[in-house]
């Protein structure tokens, strides 16, 4: 983001009134995003260029006419080691050669295919640079080694070849269920699951490799220019920035098409809905494409395809009974068009009537495509998972409370707002230091006159067990007796600008350089930076925020760098762009693992980044930018943070409250009653904001927020066992309707409501101002319970909702069980030794299931099998509840179940207890005991009967200070009583 009118007094007095003179012409005055400051398709002369010959291509004039101008030269395939080789000859009007195009088409074991097409003539090198360019002369081909794992490559070497008259059939993937055909003149390649085809690459022919070429002349007066002279292909200026292109134009594009599918998600990050909206116009929807180009865009608008600050180019596709994926590998500005048409085939079984054609642009590097077959969400986001990395396990403080503003001005300031939260009862667990703590924006610094002692700081900080995460942006000052900006100068680890010299700009500390992480050596140096010998004032509850890298340039092209500038081993910007602010991210995360605690040992790091790409879910966490303190942007954070799940980048949040603005009272609590079900919750404000933290509301609103707040807290140990589940298999840890009900059709777009992992509660936050109720829509007939009352809840479809202000829409759905922490305590880390609680939600039948995962929340041994991972079962055949082990290796636990040994179950919740037995006995108060065995010995304990308030409740069951341990397998019995009952009457 760019500062508002009023600057920081420390941005003044930093660089001086010339600086502050030079800034004030590049901020911004308006209220909203400056539209002009960022490309339209029409602005980007590969997009123009590419939409325009997909216009062409697609004009009725054409219709049955074009032939796509790419072909497999037969003679060229090779089938060995599960990849498919071949060279496709691409014609160009007028010319005799042909152009000679590398295609692979990689075959993995899990099903997973890559399609990936280079161009020899860049491929050798064989190409003319423009101007006095350094560049490299390739196509980028290294995305891979960021985005994917490095063991991705596991072959299926069993693929079936066939070529027959001019189709190549390739079947492939476990129990060979799946098949590609690949049609050779022209190319396109359709990908077939059980019988039917789910995704086909150029099937409306739009595929497009803008080869290299030299540089036409400037045609004669009167003449036409030459086909070769593409438009925008050369120097390039927006904005008053020009971009020298020294390889040319360069773009490679292709059409994906996804027949019998309605519906399209992912490519994060846009403020837009979680079911992706045409781009070709119409009503509703958007007539620019989905951009992504990592940005910093200042007041973003909400409904809209703009591009954000991070991008993902995973797409999924959805229909009743299946569900399958797309990752367009590719780091450089890419744009997607997405057009809904009338299914003109026949129509596969569960599709729509709709197909969904979408249109891929990329402006430079290979032309990259991964295909995954499903069948089902889990099974994609699985594949897609085990290609580009899970979320990691943070840090369990890390998912509890942030607590941040831009800023808390001192260390008093810090003292007095930590002092506050504990007098008014609210728990927290990390206060944030936004950019005013350093010393004039020199990172690695802290301010000598307002944090004069943060070592102190920190250990204030740390006996409530709470952190202190704070921000370090990618720009380095540019300026005298700042040894960072001269290590990085003389180790000559900064990213450079066309000449090869290095790239100067502005940032917050005025004159910048960017430090290159593409570069191995400058990670090292980074790594270094962090020791705490060296970050003097950090200790071991420092973690660390990394914003701004996009990387954000004020002075530049679309506020960030040139296209044109030089990275590690000459890669341009324009290449690997969106991979960049991932590299920073990498690096600070590198180096928070590194870190060597006072007493030995490492941590796990926490590391918050605002620009991201695939992969970037093995680093830390991710938040939406600057958003607004506007009704309309509490509503668009949960379609965007549902889209980074989808995506396979759980971990995600949304500024609470809203960055830019006062939020009024009312929209503070909904943010906060909402905001408390994001991955990642935070609240943030703008330094012009006013001071907002929960305790200066005054009640009510203070006290529904500590309700708020103290049930995030309750459901730690659910949200901590929902992180796990995405960090084994990319389940996403909020989900959308349709991931968990995939045969809803009525529910493929709904987008405000969402389960938390695999504890069946559902959660509808009111996001509209002055409303008291809302539709919950059921997307089974299973039966669902108010959290809050046990009311009963069923029926397929929309269900209405009171919701006053001091309620939040909750339902359990029935089938689960989860764990919750019941004490009310100051932070997370003061209720390690506490109790749990399991709530067990009966479902139609009487049954159901759920799970636990702990861990110790901040070592590493979890990697040496240091963790609790139970599975819990209640059966109403047996009415019983059993914890059994899921324990991958349960030998290589024991040192950690004597340590969590103490920690025991003190309550059941049963709810739907009737669902399972009658509760006669119960309810007469004659049965106070059920049998519990655990380790191989029974024992009595007490329960609590408590009827249903009316008929449309449900009753419940609580089994009291049961003290079970999580380690132990044990059985609760409810029908073996102390003797006391006979067993009919149960
Ligand atoms: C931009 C970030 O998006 C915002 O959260 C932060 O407060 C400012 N930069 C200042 O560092």
């Amino acid at each position: 983001m760019r500062a508002p009118l009023s600057l920081p007094s420390s941005t003044t007095t930093a660089g001086g009134l010339t600086f502050l003179l030079l800034l004030l012409d590049l901020i911004p005055t308006a209220a909203t995003v400056k539209h002009e400051n960022f490309k339209t398709c029409s602005q980007s002369g590969f997009c123009r260029r590419n939409r325009a010959y997909a216009d062409h291509v697609l004009s009725p004039d054409n219709a049955g006419k074009w032939v796509s101008p790419y072909e497999i030269k037969e003679n060229t395939i090779v089938l060995q080691n599960g990849i498919l080789q071949a060279d496709i000859l691409k014609t160009v009007p007028g010319q005799s050669d042909k152009i000679i195009l590398p295609l692979s088409i990689n075959f993995q074991k899990s099903g997973a295919v890559r399609v990936t097409i280079d161009e020899l003539k860049r491929q050798k090198r064989d190409i003319v640079l423009r101007g006095d360019s350094k560049a490299r002369k390739e196509r980028y081909n290294e995305a891979e080694r960021w985005a994917l794992v490095p063991d991705w490559d596991v072959r299926d070497d069993k693929v079936v070849y066939d070529n027959r008259k001019g189709q190549i059939t390739l079947t492939f993937g476990p129990g060979l269920k799946y098949k590609a055909v690949v049609d050779v003149a022209p190319f396109s390649v359709k990908f077939e699951r059980d019988g039917e085809t789910h995704i086909v690459l150029n099937d409306r022919g739009l595929m497009n490799v803008e080869h290299w070429r030299a540089q036409p002349p400037a045609p004669e007066e009167g003449k036409e220019k030459s086909s070769e002279d593409l438009d925008g292909g050369w120097d390039e200026t927006f904005g008053g920035n020009t971009d020298s292109k020294p390889r040319g134009p360069e773009a490679v594009a292709m059409d994906i098409s996804f027949p019998g599918y309605e519906h399209v998600y992912g490519i994060p990050s846009h403020a837009t809905s979680l079911s992706l909206k045409s781009t070709k116009g119409g009503e509703g929807e958007y007539q620019e494409p989905y951009r992504m180009y990592n940005a910093d865009v200042f007041e973003y608008i909400v409904d809209s395809p703009m591009t954000l600050y991070g991008s993902i180019p995973f797409m999924q596709a959805h229909r009743k009974g299946s569900s399958v994926g797309v990752l367009w590998l590719n780091a450089a500005e890419t744009w997607v068009d997405v057009v809904k048409e009338k299914a003109k085939r026949m129509i596969p079984m569960g599709g729509a009537k709709t197909d969904t054609k979408t249109h891929w642009v990329s402006e430079s590097g290979l032309l990259d495509v991964w295909v995954f077959l499903g069948p089902d969400p889990q099974a994609l986001y699985a594949s897609y998972g085990a290609l580009t990395g899970f979320t990691k396990m943070p840090p369990s403080f890390a998912i509890a409370y942030h607590q941040c503003r831009w800023n808390y001005v001192s260390q008093d300031d810090v003292k007095d707002v930590d002092r506050k939260f504990d007098k008014s009862e609210i728990p927290y667990d990390v206060i944030w230091l936004d950019i005013e703590y350093t010393d004039g924006k020199r990172y690695f610094t802290f301010d000598p006159l307002t944090f004069k002692d943060p070592k102190k700081m920190m250990k204030n900080i740390d006996k409530t067990d709470r952190k202190v995460v704070l921000i370090i942006d990618p720009h380095i000052k540019n300026t005298d007796n700042y040894p960072v900006v001269e290590e990085l100068k003389s180790k000559d680890l900064a990213v450079k600008d066309k000449t090869g010299g290095i790239y100067e700009g502005w940032c917050w500390p005025g004159s910048s350089h960017w430090i290159d992480a593409f570069n191995p050596a400058a990670i090292e140096w980074w790594k270094s930076l962090f020791a705490f010998d060296k970050f003097k004032g950090t200790a071991k509850n420092t973690f660390i925020w990394n914003d701004m890298n996009e990387p954000s340039v004020f002075n530049g092209p679309e506020t960030t760098m040139p296209k044109d500038n030089l990275h590690f081993s000459n890669w341009e910007h324009r290449d690997l762009h969106n991979i960049n602010g991932m590299t920073f991210m990498n690096a600070t995360h590198q180096a928070l693992e590194a870190r060597q605690l006072p007493k030995g040992g490492t941590q796990r790091s926490f590391v918050l980044t605002r620009a991201f790409f695939a992969g970037a879910q093995r680093l830390g966490a991710m938040w939406t930018g600057d958003n607004e303190a506007k009704w309309e942007h509490l509503q668009a954070a949960l379609p965007m943070l549902l889209s980074q799940g989808i995506a396979g980048f759980p971990f995600s949040g949304a500024d609470v409250g809203g960055f830019f603005g006062n939020p009024s009272k009312e929209l503070l609590t909904r943010w906060y009653q909402s905001g408390i079900w994001y991955p990642f919750f935070r609240a943030h404000a703008h330094i012009d904001a006013k001071r907002r933290e929960p305790y200066l509301l005054g009640d009510p609103y203070t006290g529904i927020i500590r309700e708020a707040v103290r049930l995030r807290y309750a459901l730690l140990p659910a949200w901590y066992t929902a992180f796990h589940r995405a960090s084994q298999d990319g389940m996403p840890i909020i989900r959308p309707n349709f991931v968990v009900h995939p045969d809803d059709e009525d529910g493929f777009s709904i987008d405000d409501q969402i389960y938390i992992g695999d504890t069946g509660i559902l959660v509808k936050p009111v996001v509209h101002e002055g409303v008291d109720k809302v539709n919950i829509h059921l997307g089974d007939g299973e039966v669902y319970y108010d959290y809050w009352s046990y009311k009963i809840y069923q029926g397929k479809g929309a269900k209405e909702y009171n919701a006053p202000l001091e309620k939040i829409p909750v339902l359990m759905r029935g089938g689960h069980i989860f764990p919750r922490r019941d004490r009310h305590r100051r932070s997370s880390g003061l209720m390690k030794h506490d109790p749990f609680t399991l709530v067990v939600v009966l479902d139609n039948k009487g049954n159901a299931e759920g799970y636990l995962y702990h861990d110790d929340g901040e070592s590493f041994n979890y990697k040496a099998g240091h963790y609790v991972h139970r599975k819990l079962v209640f059966d109403s055949a047996t009415k019983t509840l059993v914890s059994s082990n899921l324990h991958k290796d349960p030998v290589s636990a024991e040192p950690y179940n004597k340590e969590a040994r103490p920690l025991q179950v003190e309550k059941i919740l049963i709810v739907g207890i009737s669902k399972a037995m009658k509760t006669a006995s119960l309810a007469k108060g004659k049965k106070t005991k059920v049998m519990v065995t655990e380790e191989g010995k029974d024992r009595a304990v007490s329960v609590e009967y408590n009827a249903a308030a009316d008929a449309s409740s449900a009753d419940t069951l609580l089994v009291k200070n049961t003290k079970l341990r999580i380690v132990s397998d044990w059985t609760v019995h409810l029908e073996k009583a102390e003797g006391d009952v006979a067993k009919d009457e149960l």
